[in-house]
Protein backbone atom coordinates (compact mmCIF):
# COMPACT_ATOMS: atom_id res chain seq x y z
CA UNK A 1 0.00 0.00 0.00
CA UNK A 2 1.33 3.59 -0.91
CA UNK A 3 2.37 4.90 2.45
CA UNK A 4 -0.40 8.00 1.41
CA UNK A 5 -3.20 5.62 2.02
CA UNK A 6 -2.21 3.71 4.37
CA UNK A 7 -3.97 5.39 7.61
CA UNK A 8 -7.40 5.40 4.75
CA UNK A 9 -10.52 3.93 6.75
CA UNK A 10 -14.20 3.87 5.42
CA UNK A 11 -15.18 5.51 8.72
CA UNK A 12 -12.98 8.99 7.22
CA UNK A 13 -13.69 8.64 3.65
CA UNK A 14 -14.28 12.34 2.54
CA UNK A 15 -16.44 11.91 -0.72
CA UNK A 16 -19.71 11.60 0.73
CA UNK A 17 -20.57 15.18 -0.17
CA UNK A 18 -19.39 15.68 -3.63
CA UNK A 19 -20.40 11.99 -4.36
CA UNK A 20 -23.47 11.13 -2.20
CA UNK A 21 -24.50 8.31 -4.85
CA UNK A 22 -21.07 5.94 -5.01
CA UNK A 23 -21.31 7.01 -1.21
CA UNK A 24 -23.91 5.23 -0.54
CA UNK A 25 -23.52 2.77 -2.75
CA UNK A 26 -19.95 2.14 -0.93
CA UNK A 27 -21.35 1.77 2.20
CA UNK A 28 -23.71 -0.77 1.07
CA UNK A 29 -21.23 -2.47 -0.68
CA UNK A 30 -19.19 -2.76 2.51
CA UNK A 31 -21.60 -3.71 4.84
CA UNK A 32 -21.31 -7.27 3.09
CA UNK A 33 -18.02 -6.47 1.81
CA UNK A 34 -16.78 -10.26 2.51
CA UNK A 35 -19.76 -12.05 0.82
CA UNK A 36 -19.73 -9.39 -1.94
CA UNK A 37 -16.27 -10.33 -2.69
CA UNK A 38 -16.77 -14.16 -2.43
CA UNK A 39 -19.52 -13.79 -5.46
CA UNK A 40 -16.61 -11.84 -7.39
CA UNK A 41 -18.86 -8.73 -7.45
CA UNK A 42 -15.40 -6.22 -8.65
CA UNK A 43 -16.19 -2.00 -8.61
CA UNK A 44 -15.21 0.30 -11.37
CA UNK A 45 -14.54 3.41 -10.19
CA UNK A 46 -14.49 5.86 -13.01
CA UNK A 47 -13.89 9.90 -13.26
CA UNK A 48 -16.25 12.32 -15.17
CA UNK A 49 -13.80 15.25 -16.21
CA UNK A 50 -15.65 18.15 -16.44
CA UNK A 51 -14.64 21.89 -17.43
CA UNK A 52 -12.43 22.53 -13.83
CA UNK A 53 -11.27 19.21 -13.36
CA UNK A 54 -10.29 18.35 -16.47
CA UNK A 55 -8.70 14.60 -16.15
CA UNK A 56 -10.43 13.80 -13.51
CA UNK A 57 -8.09 13.40 -11.03
CA UNK A 58 -8.39 13.62 -7.11
CA UNK A 59 -11.92 13.00 -6.73
CA UNK A 60 -11.65 9.83 -4.12
CA UNK A 61 -10.92 6.87 -6.50
CA UNK A 62 -7.89 5.50 -5.24
CA UNK A 63 -9.32 6.64 -1.54
CA UNK A 64 -12.29 4.83 -2.18
CA UNK A 65 -10.41 1.60 -3.09
CA UNK A 66 -8.00 1.30 -0.44
CA UNK A 67 -11.55 2.36 2.47
CA UNK A 68 -13.04 -1.24 0.24
CA UNK A 69 -9.46 -2.70 1.04
CA UNK A 70 -9.31 -2.01 4.20
CA UNK A 71 -12.59 -2.70 4.89
CA UNK A 72 -12.75 -6.09 3.50
CA UNK A 73 -8.76 -7.25 5.63
CA UNK A 74 -11.16 -6.32 8.93
CA UNK A 75 -13.63 -8.82 8.32
CA UNK A 76 -11.16 -10.96 7.19
CA UNK A 77 -8.72 -11.12 9.87
CA UNK A 78 -12.10 -11.06 12.42
CA UNK A 79 -13.70 -14.13 10.50
CA UNK A 80 -9.83 -15.82 10.96
CA UNK A 81 -9.45 -15.33 14.25
CA UNK A 82 -13.25 -16.62 15.66
CA UNK A 83 -13.02 -19.81 13.85
CA UNK A 84 -13.90 -19.09 10.39
CA UNK A 85 -12.21 -19.39 7.24
CA UNK A 86 -8.43 -19.30 7.43
CA UNK A 87 -5.94 -16.74 5.85
CA UNK A 88 -3.36 -18.91 3.73
CA UNK A 89 -1.73 -16.38 2.27
CA UNK A 90 -1.90 -12.53 1.49
CA UNK A 91 -5.45 -11.97 1.12
CA UNK A 92 -5.36 -8.58 -0.58
CA UNK A 93 -3.11 -6.99 -2.85
CA UNK A 94 -3.01 -2.98 -4.57
CA UNK A 95 -1.20 -2.49 -7.30
CA UNK A 96 -0.41 0.51 -9.78
CA UNK A 97 -1.46 -0.65 -13.60
CA UNK A 98 1.73 1.39 -14.58
CA UNK A 99 4.22 0.15 -12.21
CA UNK A 100 2.92 -3.24 -12.84
CA UNK A 101 3.65 -2.45 -17.09
CA UNK A 102 7.48 -0.93 -15.72
CA UNK A 103 8.23 -4.26 -13.49
CA UNK A 104 7.21 -6.34 -16.40
CA UNK A 105 8.96 -4.49 -18.59
CA UNK A 106 12.09 -4.36 -16.38
CA UNK A 107 12.55 -8.10 -17.60
CA UNK A 108 13.70 -7.13 -20.68
CA UNK A 109 16.28 -4.47 -19.68
CA UNK A 110 19.77 -4.12 -17.75
CA UNK A 111 21.98 -7.12 -17.22
CA UNK A 112 21.46 -10.55 -17.39
CA UNK A 113 21.27 -10.38 -13.68
CA UNK A 114 18.71 -7.31 -13.21
CA UNK A 115 16.78 -9.11 -15.88
CA UNK A 116 16.35 -12.30 -13.73
CA UNK A 117 15.53 -10.21 -10.59
CA UNK A 118 12.88 -8.15 -12.67
CA UNK A 119 11.20 -11.55 -13.54
CA UNK A 120 11.45 -13.40 -10.60
CA UNK A 121 10.04 -10.59 -9.12
CA UNK A 122 7.62 -9.98 -11.76
CA UNK A 123 6.21 -14.05 -11.31
CA UNK A 124 5.86 -13.30 -7.89
CA UNK A 125 3.74 -10.17 -7.96
CA UNK A 126 1.84 -11.95 -11.30
CA UNK A 127 1.28 -14.90 -9.36
CA UNK A 128 -0.55 -12.76 -6.34
CA UNK A 129 -2.41 -10.95 -8.77
CA UNK A 130 -4.09 -14.02 -10.40
CA UNK A 131 -4.93 -15.78 -6.82
CA UNK A 132 -5.43 -13.03 -4.04
CA UNK A 133 -8.89 -13.13 -2.52
CA UNK A 134 -8.88 -9.14 -3.77
CA UNK A 135 -7.12 -6.52 -5.85
CA UNK A 136 -6.79 -3.12 -6.66
CA UNK A 137 -5.30 -2.31 -10.26
CA UNK A 138 -4.94 1.52 -9.86
CA UNK A 139 -5.31 3.87 -12.63
CA UNK A 140 -5.64 1.34 -15.16
CA UNK A 141 -5.60 2.86 -19.33
CA UNK A 142 -4.06 6.09 -18.54
CA UNK A 143 -1.03 5.14 -20.35
CA UNK A 144 -0.85 5.10 -24.43
CA UNK A 145 -1.77 2.03 -25.89
CA UNK A 146 -0.52 -1.02 -23.95
CA UNK A 147 1.84 -3.49 -25.52
CA UNK A 148 0.57 -6.68 -27.31
CA UNK A 149 2.86 -8.62 -24.65
CA UNK A 150 1.37 -6.77 -21.73
CA UNK A 151 -1.87 -6.71 -23.12
CA UNK A 152 -1.65 -10.75 -23.01
CA UNK A 153 -0.40 -11.04 -18.83
CA UNK A 154 -3.16 -8.39 -17.91
CA UNK A 155 -6.03 -10.77 -19.61
CA UNK A 156 -4.24 -13.68 -18.36
CA UNK A 157 -4.30 -11.90 -15.18
CA UNK A 158 -7.91 -10.71 -15.23
CA UNK A 159 -8.87 -13.95 -16.90
CA UNK A 160 -7.53 -16.29 -14.18
CA UNK A 161 -9.85 -13.77 -10.99
CA UNK A 162 -12.84 -14.15 -13.46
CA UNK A 163 -12.60 -17.70 -13.50
CA UNK A 164 -11.72 -18.16 -9.73
CA UNK A 165 -14.80 -16.00 -8.68
CA UNK A 166 -12.21 -13.61 -7.68
CA UNK A 167 -12.80 -9.66 -6.70
CA UNK A 168 -11.15 -6.58 -7.90
CA UNK A 169 -11.41 -3.26 -8.24
CA UNK A 170 -10.25 -1.12 -11.23
CA UNK A 171 -9.93 2.64 -10.87
CA UNK A 172 -9.68 5.05 -13.72
CA UNK A 173 -9.67 8.22 -15.25
CA UNK A 174 -11.77 7.11 -18.14
CA UNK A 175 -14.72 5.56 -18.28
CA UNK A 176 -15.15 2.75 -19.65
CA UNK A 177 -15.84 2.66 -23.31
CA UNK A 178 -13.14 4.64 -23.72
CA UNK A 179 -10.91 1.91 -22.17
CA UNK A 180 -10.60 -0.21 -24.73
CA UNK A 181 -8.51 2.36 -26.84
CA UNK A 182 -5.21 1.75 -24.26
CA UNK A 183 -6.46 -1.37 -23.11
CA UNK A 184 -7.61 -2.94 -25.91
CA UNK A 185 -11.52 -4.05 -26.54
CA UNK A 186 -10.66 -8.10 -24.82
CA UNK A 187 -9.72 -6.33 -21.70
CA UNK A 188 -11.84 -3.27 -21.65
CA UNK A 189 -15.00 -6.12 -22.55
CA UNK A 190 -13.79 -8.28 -19.37
CA UNK A 191 -13.69 -5.18 -17.39
CA UNK A 192 -17.10 -4.29 -18.09
CA UNK A 193 -18.40 -7.75 -17.43
CA UNK A 194 -17.03 -8.16 -13.72
CA UNK A 195 -17.70 -4.71 -12.20
CA UNK A 196 -20.43 -2.88 -10.96
CA UNK A 197 -19.16 0.94 -12.56
CA UNK A 198 -19.19 3.29 -9.72
CA UNK A 199 -18.97 7.10 -11.13
CA UNK A 200 -16.96 9.69 -9.79
CA UNK A 201 -17.33 13.56 -10.28
CA UNK A 202 -16.11 16.93 -8.49
CA UNK A 203 -12.96 19.29 -8.27
CA UNK A 204 -9.68 17.88 -7.85
CA UNK A 205 -8.89 17.83 -4.14
CA UNK A 206 -5.16 16.96 -4.62
CA UNK A 207 -4.77 20.73 -5.08
CA UNK A 208 -3.98 22.75 -2.72
CA UNK A 209 -4.73 20.37 0.12
CA UNK A 210 -1.97 18.87 2.52
CA UNK A 211 -1.73 15.61 0.98
CA UNK A 212 0.20 15.95 -2.83
N1 LIG B 1 -14.61 14.56 -2.33
C1 LIG B 1 -13.50 14.82 -1.63
N2 LIG B 1 -13.49 15.71 -0.61
C2 LIG B 1 -12.38 15.96 0.07
N3 LIG B 1 -11.18 15.36 -0.16
C3 LIG B 1 -11.13 14.48 -1.16
C4 LIG B 1 -12.27 14.14 -1.94
N4 LIG B 1 -11.92 13.23 -2.87
C5 LIG B 1 -10.61 13.01 -2.66
N5 LIG B 1 -10.13 13.73 -1.65
C6 LIG B 1 -8.72 13.77 -1.19
O1 LIG B 1 -7.95 14.11 -2.33
C7 LIG B 1 -6.75 13.35 -2.38
C8 LIG B 1 -6.68 12.57 -3.68
O2 LIG B 1 -7.67 11.55 -3.71
P1 LIG B 1 -7.50 10.23 -4.59
O3 LIG B 1 -8.37 9.18 -3.99
O4 LIG B 1 -6.05 9.91 -4.73
O5 LIG B 1 -8.09 10.71 -5.99
P2 LIG B 1 -8.19 9.95 -7.40
O6 LIG B 1 -7.76 8.55 -7.20
O7 LIG B 1 -9.62 10.09 -7.80
O8 LIG B 1 -7.29 10.73 -8.33
C9 LIG B 1 -6.77 12.46 -1.16
O9 LIG B 1 -5.99 13.09 -0.16
C10 LIG B 1 -8.22 12.41 -0.75
O10 LIG B 1 -8.38 12.22 0.64
MG1 LIG C 1 -6.12 7.60 -8.07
Amino acid sequence: MPPKYRNVTFETLPIQKDNPTAYGFLKAYRGNVVENARNGIGLFFYSIPNNSNKFGTGTGKTTSAVAILHAYLLERVKEDSTGGQKIDQNPALFYKASELQTLYNAQFRGTPDMQEKASLRYYKIKKLLMSAEMVVLDDVGIRQKITDAFENELTEIIDSRDSKVLMTIYTSNLPIDKLAETLGERIASRIEGMTEQVAFVGKDHRRGGVLK
